[in-house]
């Protein structure tokens, strides 16, 4: 059996296999036909294709050529102004010899680890080269990248995945792989990876290679988060103001070892996909939402979430 990642072994090589996002998509399609290559900016969530994609680019506009005139600089690299003087400035300062109209290109993944003092030599650099060499930097939130460098990019968004997408992708791996699975292993990874295509494909090998069979039951062992069904479990009795059934659950969770944090962020999962009338569920969503943010603050004992679930019930009594 290989060892390859399937992360790695389905990254598209062309922008045109590039799952969802296709606006952005076509905008790089559109630059890859002309051939005229501004300085870009790809901000969005993790597992949705930045990295992907600007290999992709590099690829189709410089063919053979990238060899040469792509410069990659990943995470693992250090984000000093160290690298943006010798290595960026360096290949900037390189001779290469391009058909007319092309340029070099430095990709700068997670640019957004960069500091400002380097993104300050940065935009020094661009301006400098900007006749030879272009940017492509990618980044989880467009706002750590300072101003003037945003306002000399092109900037592209990306969103997450939606379920229907990632689905499509896990069927096309599971039957170009042999993974034996069940409909709902599947929807159990698409509620896991929420829109991440790297986790989902992740926990899908890690399903496969652990146990072989991927079903509900076996994705949620791979993935350690509490089962939504217990988490629904928990919302319904919430609903119907069955305070010692939610307590029950809530208690079982975290007899299982589940951190409080890991049990809100499941329930808040739930109660978004819950069918109830919407005026209920906003204010489900908001005592949930609320809860989290005291755990997130550090308050994560099974009190807070005790109180959420008390809260819950006091609004069905209310109904
Ligand atoms: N839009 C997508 N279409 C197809 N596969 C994807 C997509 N996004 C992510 N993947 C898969 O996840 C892996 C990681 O994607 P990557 O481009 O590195 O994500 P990002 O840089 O946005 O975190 C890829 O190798 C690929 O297998
Ligand atoms: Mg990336």
């Amino acid at each position: 059996m290989s060892t390859q990642p399937w992360v790695e072994k389905y990254r598209p090589q062309l922008l045109k296999d590039v799952v969802g996002n296709e606006e952005t998509v076509a905008k790089l399609q559109a630059v890859v036909n002309g051939g005229n290559m501004p300085n870009i900016i790809l901000s969005g969530p993790p597992g949705t294709g930045k990295t992907t994609t600007m290999l992709c680019l590099a690829r189709q506009l410089l063919g053979p050529l990238a060899k040469d005139a792509v410069m990659e600089l990943n995470a693992s690299d250090e984000r000093g102004i160290a690298v943006v003087r010798d290595k960026i400035k360096m290949f900037a300062k390189k001779r290469v010899n391009l058909p007319a109209g092309q340029h070099k290109l430095v990709i700068l993944d997670e640019a957004d680890s960069m500091t400002a003092a380097a993104q300050q030599a940065m935009r020094r650099t661009m301006e400098l080269f900007s006749s030879t060499t272009r940017f492509a930097l990618a980044c989880n939130t467009s706002n750590k990248i300072t101003e003037p460098i945003q306002s000399r990019c092109a900037i592209l968004r990306f969103t997450r995945l939606s379920d229907e997408q990632l689905l499509r992708r896990l069927q096309y791996v599971c039957k170009e792989e042999g993974v034996s699975y069940e409909p709902e292993g599947l929807e159990a990874l698409i509620f896991t990876a929420e829109g991440d295509m790297r986790n989902a494909l992740n926990n899908l090998q890690s399903t496969h290679s652990g146990f072989s069979v991927v079903n509900q039951d076996t994705v949620f062992k791979v993935c350690d988060q509490p089962h939504p069904h217990i988490a629904r479990g928990i919302l319904e009795a919430c609903l119907e103001g069955r305070l010692d059934d939610a307590l029950a659950g809530l208690r079982g969770l975290s007899e299982s070892g589940y951190a409080p944090v890991d049990i809100v962020g499941t329930l808040f999962k739930v109660v978004k996909s819950h069918k109830m009338p919407e005026a209920r569920q906003l204010e489900v969503i908001k005592e949930v939402g609320f809860c989290h943010t005291r755990i997130a603050d550090g308050c994560a004992s099974l009190v807070q979430l005790t109180g959420m679930v008390a809260r819950l019930c006091q609004l069905a009594e209310e109904k």
